[in-house]
């Protein structure tokens, strides 16, 4: 497969950029082809705009745009990864989301979150937090991310089988932010191959 992973950290020694290379190097060992998308290197631009709106409806696409949705139309699989910020995306992927997955290229309806205009795609969210596992369970956080993102904006995308993986106490010890780095090469390593139908999994 062809594995697309998209960082959104702007400081290249952050720990959310080394489980972007612990991923891709066992998606690597796995047999897999890589490629980074790494937003803030390459100055992604997350402001909607009127160009945008206009693009929604039949004006040319911006060129941004359009190369980050031909990245992603070469890729069998894609892994965001991000550091989990107030209980969500922080604002570069949001807006890369909100640009790059548009309305007549992603989805043309919003009734049913199944109903991608893309092919399925295998979507993996790498996710670095700060808080327990515990505290997100029980406080509800998890729950509402899992409905969120998997539910509502993987479906959108297609993607299927879809996984949130979230590498909690990202702030923690060194031998804990070790183990977590094993977790993010072992979900680069285990990536199951994209559905053959629209099945959420
Ligand atoms: C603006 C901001 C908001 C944050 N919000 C949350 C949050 O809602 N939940 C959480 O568990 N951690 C939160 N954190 C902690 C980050 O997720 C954590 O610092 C990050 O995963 C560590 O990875 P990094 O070193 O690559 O930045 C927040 C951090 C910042 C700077």
């Amino acid at each position: 497969m062809h594995v697309l992973t998209v960082l959104d950290h702007p400081d290249p020694n952050a720990f959310s950029a080394a489980a972007a290379q612990s991923f891709m190097e066992g998606a690597k060992a796995a047999g897999h082809s890589v490629e980074l998308a790494d937003l803030h290197a390459e100055g992604f631009d997350p402001r909607w705009t009127l160009a945008d709106i206009e693009a929604d409806d039949g004006a040319k696409v911006p060129s941004d745009v359009l190369q980050e949705q031909v990245r992603i139309a070469r890729a069998d699989a894609v892994c965001l990864v991000f550091p989990l910020f107030w209980w969500g995306m922080p604002s570069m992927t949001k807006g890369w989301v909100d640009r790059v997955w548009s309305w007549g290229w992603a989805y043309d309806q919003l009734d049913d979150p199944e109903l991608s205009l893309q092919r399925p795609r295998t979507g993996v969210l790498l996710i670095p937090a700060g808080a327990r596992s515990d505290e997100m369970a029980e406080d509800g956080y998890l729950a509402a991310l899992e409905t969120a993102w998997i539910k509502g904006t993987f479906g959108y995308f297609g993607f299927s089988p879809r996984k949130l993986e979230i590498l909690y106490g990202a702030k923690g010890s060194p031998s804990r932010r070790r183990s977590l780095l094993e977790q993010a090469y072992r979900a680069g390593y285990e990536l199951a191959a994209p559905a053959t139908d629209r099945q959420a999994s």
